[in-house]
């Protein structure tokens, strides 16, 4: 009972969206590609929808949703004034895998959405599907990562009927998702950008409209604060999506960071005392390293020399290995600048913190 419509972008006829833009409209859930992985979409205003959304998922309640927009006009309906820094932003990364966290204007959307903040997390999507879905909806679009909760994100509609067939609307099917790992999560302070989630837009990107482009502790991996660290610092996380364990494979992964030689004897010597001990073994290697591996399952993830490429395929890599029951994977690392820096905070969650240094 959950519907599938298939859309060819590159064979685009206006009105192929209009079914499931009433099924939004009408208080229904409906994934969607976007240019950073598959959203489960609902009418951000409409309080059963959104709880939907919580419940196809098994999301906690305190985790809040981003609002996806497909204009300006949208925008103003949803937010307080806010200053020139996030016009700026807005006007150098919309449509775009950016997300700003304003002051939300008090009523607008559902208290679910929010999780009870007094911000509002929005960004526009850059895919001619999302953008075509919202409009003729109408309405301001929450839309989550369309996993189920725990699960890597979706970037293959496959991905999303593996994990919410039955549980929600509907999928639109539009191909692969771009980028392959979540937008960019920033929280403007006068003119300093703060990175709550690295994503989609690089700290070097946005460094071209402030020079004050921070990361909060939690965003970076070497430091990245487990749930009870940050009990104890008595914090509330400023971006509550990321004090969960996200995207993690069932089997133990390990990340493994140093000197590319070390990294990959070290590497095999575990992947064989696994096997040794009757355990199914993987590994995730970059493409430059694969033939260096043998183990039950090296999937390759991308290439270094084309991060971008590893962004692209680190979910469907991680769940390859829930497909094939592997029970122990180390992972190598990358280096942390572009695009690398927000994959190696997943690889870092997906590892559960689990990091060695070799
Ligand atoms: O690329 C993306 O952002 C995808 C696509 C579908 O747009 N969406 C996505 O949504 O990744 P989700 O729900 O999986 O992650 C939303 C993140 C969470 O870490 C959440 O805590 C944070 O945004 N967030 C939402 N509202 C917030 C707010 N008001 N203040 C701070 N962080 C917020
Ligand atoms: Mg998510």
């Amino acid at each position: 009972n959950t519907r599938v419509w298939r859309v060819n972008t590159s064979e685009w006829e206006s009105g192929l969206l209009n079914e499931a833009a009433m099924v939004l409209r009408n208080g229904g859930t409906v994934a969607f590609p976007t240019e950073t992985v598959y959203g489960l979409g609902a009418d951000a205003r409409n309080d059963a929808a959104v709880a939907r959304i919580f419940e196809a998922k098994g999301r906690p309640s305190d985790n809040p949703l981003i609002v996806h927009i497909a204009n300006l006009e949208q925008l103003g309906e949803l937010t307080l004034p806010y200053g020139e820094t996030a016009k700026k932003l807005m006007e150098r990364f919309w449509p775009g895998p950016l997300t700003l966290v304003l002051p939300v204007k008090p009523g607008a959307v559902s208290p679910r959405v929010t999780a009870g903040l007094d911000t509002l997390a929005v960004r526009m999507p850059d895919h001619p599907i999302a953008l075509e879905l919202i409009a003729s909806s109408g309405c301001p679009i929450a839309g989550p990562s369309a996993n189920r909760s725990g699960r890597p994100s979706p970037t293959h509609a496959d991905h999303v009927q593996g994990d919410l067939d039955g549980r929600i609307d509907g999928i639109v099917d539009g191909g692969p998702a771009g980028v392959g790992l979540e937008s960019t999560v920033v929280e403007i302070e006068g003119d300093a950008v703060r990175i709550l989630r690295p994503g989609g837009i690089t700290a070097e990107a946005l460094r071209e409209v402030s020079r004050h482009v921070i990361y909060d502790a939690e965003s970076v991996p070497g430091e990245v604060l487990s749930r009870k660290a940050l009990d104890e610092k008595g914090g509330t996380p400023r971006s509550p999506g990321m004090k969960y364990t996200h995207y993690a494979p069932k089997g133990l992964m390990q990340l493994v960071i140093g000197d590319a030689d070390n990294v990959s004897a070290y590497i095999q010597g575990q992947a064989n005392t696994a096997k040794s001990h009757g355990e199914r073994a993987g590994i995730l290697a970059f493409a430059e390293h694969g033939t260096r591996y043998e183990a039950d399952d090296v999937v390759i993830v991308g290439s270094l020399a084309h991060p971008e490429t590893a962004a692209q395929g680190l979910y469907a890599a991680l769940r390859t290995f829930d497909e094939r029951g592997t029970q122990r994977i180390w992972a190598e690392a990358c280096p942390e600048e572009g695009i690398g820096h927000a994959l190696m905070n997943r690889l870092v969650k997906a590892a559960g913190h689990r990091i060695v240094r070799v």
